[in-house]
């Protein structure tokens, strides 16, 4: 990205943990330069932090007036006063607005048509670089805002181009993913302290499996098959396997998503139209 351009100046409002770890991985991969970011955020702990990283920091949402990106990264709950705060656009800004569940036409209804609305769904992992992110045009957003989001999203992973209408069931998939497999970690970490080993030597494992298992997935792609390669007739995988389908894994998982999604919804009509 050419930080010399303008045009490419972005804004955040709101930068906790999810627009913190865009962040992070933006500064990481040297995307852009601090001197282009300017994060307004109201916890003066984060300011103090991202000012500590040479980034401009303001409290005030009128810090944003001109800046052409603006990551919108509050908590839907939050979007309602952000926007009044925020008022209607004056200048023309393409609005990344990471928030789950908030429609594109209803940040437009409160930002104004000068608001190009483009909804991003990332995920935890861009900290390091190795996030995904949905990305789908929303209200008054032009092919070339889905070029400036995905060439900023491609900074911290890896970016899909999905439509609107998808994006509660990728929030369910990837967005909220991340802390499905923390708890899975967790219980599995749990289960081998049960069954006599010490803590170190159970996250060691269970950490280090959940990485290797994860790169060969990605490698390989096929998880039917990688499976069924650990999984001898009668040995002790298929013991446990056995187990964990008898307990309803799958129907656990498809009623988490179904959840996630649900509520997605909701938070889409708890904001005030
Ligand atoms: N966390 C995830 O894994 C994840 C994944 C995908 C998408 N998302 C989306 O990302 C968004 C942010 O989630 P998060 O987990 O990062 O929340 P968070 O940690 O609470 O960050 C939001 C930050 O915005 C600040 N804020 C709220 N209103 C503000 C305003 N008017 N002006 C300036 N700053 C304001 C908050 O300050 P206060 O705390 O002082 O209010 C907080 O520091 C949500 O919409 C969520 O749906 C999150």
């Amino acid at each position: 990205m050419n930080t010399e351009d303008d045009t490419k100046k972005l804004g955040f409002l709101g930068c906790g943990n999810m627009g913190g770890a865009i962040l992070e991985g933006i500064l990481e991969h040297g995307a852009l330069s601090p001197k282009d970011i300017l994060v307004v955020e109201k916890s003066s702990e984060r300011r103090d932090f991202w000012k500590q990283n040479g980034l401009s920091v303001s409290d005030s949402v009128e810090a944003l007036t001109g800046l052409p990106n603006i990551v919108l990264g509050v908590k839907p709950q939050s979007f309602d006063q952000a926007a009044s705060d925020l008022g209607i656009l004056e200048s023309p800004a393409m609005v990344m607005s990471i928030m789950a569940g908030i429609d594109s036409m209803r940040i437009s209804g409160s930002l104004g048509p000068k608001a190009r609305v483009v909804r991003v769904m990332p995920n935890t992992p861009c900290a390091i670089g190795m996030g995904i992110s949905a990305i789908a045009k929303g209200a008054h957003a032009t092919d070339s805002d889905m070029k400036t989001a995905s060439m900023i999203m491609s900074t911290v992973g890896r970016v899909v181009e999905v439509d609107e209408t998808s994006m509660h069931a990728v929030t369910a998939t990837s967005g909220s993913g991340p802390a499905y497999l923390f708890l899975l970690a967790e219980s599995w970490i749990d289960a081998s302290m049960k069954a006599g080993l010490s803590r170190d030597v159970a996250e060691m494992l269970v950490i280090e499996t959940i990485r290797g298992s994860a790169e060969l997935l990605h490698r390989e792609r096929d998880a039917v098959s990688l499976r069924s390669t650990v999984t001898s007739k009668g040995g002790t995988t298929a013991a446990g396997i056995e187990q964990l389908e008898r307990n309803g894994i799958r129907e656990s998982l498809v009623q988490a998503l179904d959840a996630a999604h649900r509520r997605g919804i909701e938070l889409d009509s708890e904001i005030t139209p």
